[in-house]
């Protein structure tokens, strides 16, 4: 079979397309012909080599999130399942292939309505925006700040926010056209990456996949009990001295909280993904596909993620 596999770390061109046996479902695993791959900003960050630290080594094939149809099980797995359409999670990698493998407790049908392409945009940033939002004790009527609005975890958010009863939905992002197709999607207001534009003097919630330098000024932007909540670093690390600011706030009482979806147990995330599946096939959520790309052109995909073109997510396909 087909798969792309990171040949060398660094630039995109370091990838490669590669002819390799299938993979054998192990036991308790599914394996999965595969109708659509969902490339995910940690996809980028593992292919710069930034995560060598953790055992990903050269020659890794990335990709966590796929949908298509299971043609084989493992020991210990349903026989049932084979031949049913499924989203699933594979795990640390071994996504970008015409065949993957995945735990089956990481396995869902897929609703008849919705598409492959839709399944592989929501069905692991759905999670994460959903979680994020109940981290922070968010409720209606509160003022939400989505900051770095444009990925497939905030554009979520930002709806997630919208239809949950926000007071006020303010989203960064890098381009007024952005904006708007944020509006579209529920924002109310549009700050650049600042948060410099026409937003709300405080907010209750912020739920941040940025982080990165920029993060202690959003902080000092939360109302008293206001709470922020950070699901990404796709802009580095915080400065060291952080914390400084946080105390800076004490008078707020402010809470300041990471939030990772491995830490929700299964069966919580299995049922909110089943929900926020079923929403989108009734159109209550929207999926936001940049575009579909054949699997061989994953390169061009990850220029693309260097180049902060994307808007939502890039899927591609076998
Ligand atoms: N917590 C979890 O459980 C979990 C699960 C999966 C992934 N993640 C993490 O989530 C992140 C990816 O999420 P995503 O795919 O939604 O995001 P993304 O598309 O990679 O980035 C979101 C947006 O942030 C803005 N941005 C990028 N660099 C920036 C910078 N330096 N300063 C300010 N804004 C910047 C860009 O929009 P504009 O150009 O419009 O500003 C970009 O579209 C990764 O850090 C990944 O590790 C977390």
């Amino acid at each position: 079979m087909k798969a792309v596999a990171i040949q060398a770390f660094g630039s995109p061109d370091g990838m490669e397309v590669i002819d390799v046996p299938a993979p054998a479902p192990a036991a308790g695993h599914v394996l999965i012909t595969t109708e659509a791959i969902g490339v995910a900003g940690v996809d980028v960050v593992i292919r710069r080599g930034a995560l060598a630290a953790y055992g990903f080594a050269e020659g890794h094939v990335p990709g966590g999130e796929v949908a298509g149809t299971v043609t084989a099980v493992g020991d210990g797995v349903d026989a049932s399942w084979i031949g049913r359409r499924v989203w699933a999670f594979t795990g640390v990698g071994g996504g970008y292939a015409e065949q993957a493998t995945a735990p089956v407790e990481e396995v869902l049908p897929l609703p008849e309505d919705l598409s492959a392409v839709d399944a592989v945009t929501l069905g692991s940033s759905g999670v994460v925006a959903h979680f994020a939002l109940a981290h922070a004790r968010f409720a209606p009527g509160e003022s939400v700040l989505v900051r770095g609005a444009a990925g497939s975890i905030g554009i979520t958010a930002v709806q997630l926010a919208a239809r949950g009863g926000a007071g006020a939905v303010a989203v960064t992002t890098s381009s007024a056209e952005r904006g708007e197709r944020l509006r579209a999607l529920g924002a109310t207001h549009v700050l650049d990456r600042l948060g410099d534009g026409d937003g709300p003097a405080g907010y209750d919630v912020a739920i941040d996949v940025v982080a990165g330098p920029g993060m202690p000024a959003f902080l000092e932007r939360l109302d008293p009990n206001g709470r922020m909540v950070v699901v990404g670093v796709v802009g580095g690390q915080p400065p060291a001295d952080f914390g400084t600011t946080l105390m800076a706030s004490f008078r707020k009482s402010l809470s300041f909280a990471t939030f990772s979806a491995g830490t929700v147990a299964g069966p919580a995330r299995r049922a909110v993904r089943t929900a926020q599946f079923a929403a989108a096939t009734r159109g209550e959520l929207r999926t936001v596909v940049h575009e579909v790309l054949p699997l061989e052109h994953a390169v061009a995909a990850h220029r693309k993620m260097d180049a902060g073109e994307v808007f939502g997510r890039i899927v591609l396909v076998p």
